[in-house]
């Protein structure tokens, strides 16, 4: 079954462009081995992560065990997670987006607010708020 998770985080410490060009570098070979696709996006100044991985379920759920213990990040906090019928990002192991050139019309609205002190209401806005926004970086590669 193929399936789609979006999460987010924040980094431990500043990315450099060698640290992020290293860690993708990795991701795209891994990710490239378990046929797993997707868009990773950073911002520098708020040290912020957000990813969407797709794949086999058992390869997303494998590989996030993994992500979720990396001490490069912490706060990891999975917005959703469904099963989807084709993929956004087909034709990239892992596509890299500075979230600090997003429009900030596309991320108005986008909290990382910790879940647990967030009401229904405001985390039902951010799941389809983060959806919305991989899914028109999705079409904007
Ligand atoms: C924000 C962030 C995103 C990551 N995304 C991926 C990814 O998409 N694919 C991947 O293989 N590793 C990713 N990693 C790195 C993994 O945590 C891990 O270092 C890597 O999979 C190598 O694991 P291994 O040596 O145990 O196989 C990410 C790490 C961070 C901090």
């Amino acid at each position: 079954m193929l399936t789609e998770l979006v999460y987010c985080s924040v980094a431990t410490r500043p990315m450099s462009v060698e640290d992020l060009d290293e860690l993708l570098e990795k991701c795209r070979a891994k990710n490239a081995r378990l046929n797993v696709t997707g868009i990773l996006l950073h911002s520098s100044r708020t040290r912020e992560f957000m990813q969407l991985l797709e794949g086999e379920q058992e390869h997303i759920d494998e590989l996030m065990q993994t992500i979720q213990m990396d001490e490069r990040h912490t706060s990891v906090d999975v917005m959703y997670q469904h099963e989807i019928k084709s993929r956004s990002f087909e034709a990239w192991s892992m596509a890299f987006r500075p979230m600090d050139d997003v429009a900030p019309e596309l991320l108005k609205g986008y909290t990382t607010f910790n879940a647990n002190s967030l009401p229904p209401a405001l985390l039902d806005g951010r799941t389809s708020r983060a959806r919305s926004i991989m899914t028109t970086l999705s079409k904007d590669l």
